[in-house]
């Protein structure tokens, strides 16, 4: 693939004396929605920690933009221009939705514009701009935390299971916002388990088991093909809709 905005190579991680990462092959093109499946415990959190920074790699290459970044600190990486929604949201319940928004905001000032960009993609976010984080329902407080990852532009967002626990309306609502996010020059890397929400966005697909990468092609394929799916994830579209 020519010239991705982030590769993987033969990438392990170590959590204490847990080999959890066992040689991830991993590219993400720039542009579009890349989707990480796999089953629970597969190591897709702990792929996107390692890329953050938060595990230090054991072994193995990651380069961001031609970069290598492997072993270098949260802050940096943050800086290099890459983004990350954890699946715990990282949203503070005793600020409200706006100091959650400003603490997010490195450069101090918002951009008027894209906050307001922000607040048409997420209409919570201003509805519940002065009331406490803590106050939100799931899917608001989900919201909330994409908000916060791109208030300023990003290169690359890693988000992990934006539909986690949301009612199938809030799950659209969520599809439709990354769908335009998707429209910006941002790159997505989407853990997602929800099927449809993960066909919908995605443009590559990397099925993660046992800590590799065991599969990597494009969604569509993989969409339209239930067997494939069945082999890889040991799960149906039909059942996941
Ligand atoms: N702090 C930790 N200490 C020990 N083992 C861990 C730790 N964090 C993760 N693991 C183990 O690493 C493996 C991969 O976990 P990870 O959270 O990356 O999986 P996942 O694919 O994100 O799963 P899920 O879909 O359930 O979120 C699992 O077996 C998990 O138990
Ligand atoms: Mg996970």
């Amino acid at each position: 693939m020519a010239d991705p905005l982030l590769t993987l190579s033969g990438v392990h991680t170590h959590i204490g004396p847990y080999h959890i990462l066992q040689g991830v092959d991993l590219v993400v093109p720039r542009g579009g929605v890349s989707v990480l499946l796999g089953r629970n415990g597969a190591g897709k959190s702990t792929t996107l920690r390692t890329i953050m920074g938060l595990l230090k790699p054991s072994r193995g290459e990651i380069r961001f933009d031609g970069r290598l970044i492997g072993g270098t600190p949260t802050p940096a990486i943050s800086r290099a221009g890459i983004a990350y929604v954890p699946e715990n949201m990282g949203v503070f319940s005793d600020l409200t939705v706006g100091e959650n928004m400003q603490l997010a905001a490195t450069q101090g000032a918002f951009d008027a514009t894209r906050l307001s960009w922000i607040k048409a993609l997420f209409p919570p976010i201003a509805t519940f701009w002065e009331k406490p984080a803590g106050t939100l329902s799931g899917g608001q407080k989900q919201m909330l935390a994409v908000a916060r990852a791109i208030i300023e532009p990003r290169r690359l967002i890693l988000i992990d299971e934006p539909s986690k626990g949301l009612a199938p309306a809030i799950v659209t609502a969520m599809t439709r916002a990354l769908g335009e996010l998707k429209e910006t020059d941002t790159t997505i890397l989407l853990v997602e388990q929800n099927f449809a929400m993960a066909s919908a966005l995605g443009d590559t697909v990397s099925v993660m088991d046992d800590g590799r990468v065991v599969h990597a092609g494009d969604m569509a394929e993989l969409s339209g093909d239930a067997g494939m799916q069945e082999r890889l994830m040991g799960l149906s579209l039909e059942v996941h809709q």
